[in-house]
């Protein structure tokens, strides 16, 4: 596989992704509630280092300098998440017509510097109220005050936003928040915890594709998974059942629900003593027709019989090989093995990648600049294997590295990097790095 990047379709479009919790700052600005995450960030023990989102990127602030910024790097989309809590400080209930004019702005700002703004309507940030009434995503009703946000939202931007993603990686905030503690609201409690979470989550993505068609001339609407191919770490019969046990929970799971309708029927049987109430109509509920699904990849799952979360019962191998400041392996191939899998299963019309990208540790040199030539290695490998899905018929329509900018990684702090753009979190500078560069050149001669 040689890594040059080869040319790509006219019309493939290039972006970079953020969320707003991770980048915004301005958590109790203009009348905005709080989120489950304001709350776990400042619970002591649960963020490396003690890091908060409280200023993040500053970015609530600096929206324009930062579109300014995405304009040289010549992106043609920008993937940003709206805080719920801006909108709905309660959950549900008074409007806060501030927040909902602070994406109004920065929608009006992208479109004038001819960028188009995907926009995800949940990156993990649910207003504490609707947390503290009932469990947050455990309560049933939870998927009313989704289609209320929904409206919302798409009443007001939906004139000038066409590309509406209902919910980011649901497989990360459902068993993450719930069960592995990591994630706000950060329990561990069994599997029928997250599985419950999803089932609502799930109900709440259809309903609000609903919505976002009824009020949107034009929309595309889809959902963002994180999927990664689960192979097993050898040819033993008992390695292979728990890579596909892995791979039912984390992938088919998702995918045959949101694809199909139904949940597959061996983690049916797995989970029978933990799964949650499914009503009459719920599976038609959430299997929608998708415009466009998105994938979320960073690596591979290379996986064996183990102790971890039963009755999944795997343990993750790390082969030999780069692995980047989060403990990820760089494993290019990845990419296509995913969009080959998820393509050959599924069939969706269409697919972006919605997020990739590597956390480095960079920093700023004598000149002035952040030579991260390993991100640059990066993102021209994996390039160069989305290509190849394409070429062999895969319909992949973008890209979006993550991250713009460097910015609030969640439970492990501000100190991993993903950033095309470096962040000086002292003065809030932003300075291109050689990735951005990179990106840019690739962008200006779409190859
Ligand atoms: C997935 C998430 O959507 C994003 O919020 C996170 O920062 C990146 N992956 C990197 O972990």
């Amino acid at each position: 596989m040689t890594s040059e990047v080869g040319r790509f379709p006219g019309n493939f479009i290039w972006g970079a992704a953020t969320a707003a919790y991770q980048i915004e700052g301005a958590i109790d600005e203009d009348g905005k509630g709080k989120s489950i995450w304001d709350i776990f960030s400042h619970t002591p023990g649960k963020i490396e280092h003690g890091d908060t989102g409280d200023i993040a990127c500053d970015h609530y602030h600096r929206w324009q300098e930062d579109i300014a910024l995405m304009r040289q790097l010549h992106l043609d989309a920008y993937r940003f998440s709206i805080a719920w809590p801006r909108i709905l400080p309660r959950g549900r209930g008074a409007v806060n017509q501030a927040g909902l004019d602070f994406y109004s702005r920065l929608v009006d700002g992208l479109l004038e510097a001819g960028i188009t703004p995907f926009v995800t309507l949940y990156h993990w940030d649910l207003p504490q109220a609707l947390q503290d009434e009932g469990d947050g995503w455990q309560r049933r009703g939870i998927i009313e005050d989704f289609v209320q946000y929904t409206d919302i939202v798409t009443r007001r931007l939906g004139d000038r936003v066409k590309q509406w993603t209902t919910f980011n990686e649901p497989c990360v905030f459902t068993w993450g928040g719930y069960v592995f503690g990591e994630d706000a609201p950060g329990w561990r409690k069994s599997p029928r915890a997250a599985l419950t979470a999803l089932h609502h989550v799930f109900l709440a993505h259809g309903a609000a594709a609903q919505v976002i068609r009824t009020n949107v001339a034009d929309s595309q609407v889809g959902i963002v998974l994180d999927i990664n191919v689960a192979e097993p770490a050898s040819a033993a019969s008992e390695d292979i059942a728990a890579a596909y046990r892995f791979d039912g929970y984390q992938n088919r799971w998702f995918l045959d629900a949101l694809l199909r309708g139904e949940y597959p029927s061996d983690m049916l049987e797995l989970f029978a003593s933990e799964l949650p109430e499914i009503r009459a109509g719920d599976m038609q509920q959430m299997c929608v027709p998708l415009d466009y699904l998105g994938i979320n990849t960073y690596r591979r799952s290379v996986i064996a019989q183990g102790n971890e979360l039963a009755p999944v019962n795997y343990r993750r191998v790390q082969p030999p090989g780069e692995y980047t400041h989060i403990g990820w392996e760089v494993y290019p191939k990845g990419i296509y093995d995913i969009l080959k899998y998820v393509h050959k299963g599924y069939k969706p019309a269409k697919l972006y990648i919605t997020e990739n990208g590597a956390a480095f540790i960079d920093e700023v040199s004598a000149d002035g600049r952040i030579h991260d030539e390993r991100r640059v290695a990066y993102l021209r490998e994996y390039l160069s294997y989305v290509q190849r899905a394409m070429s062999e018929g895969v319909p992949v329509a973008g890209y979006f590295v993550w991250s713009l900018m460097d910015n609030f990684e969640w439970a492990v702090g501000r100190d991993k990097r993903f950033g095309i753009i470096y962040v000086d979190y002292p003065t809030q500078q932003r300075i291109i790095k050689d990735s951005g560069y990179f990106y840019a050149q690739l962008i200006a001669h779409n190859r």
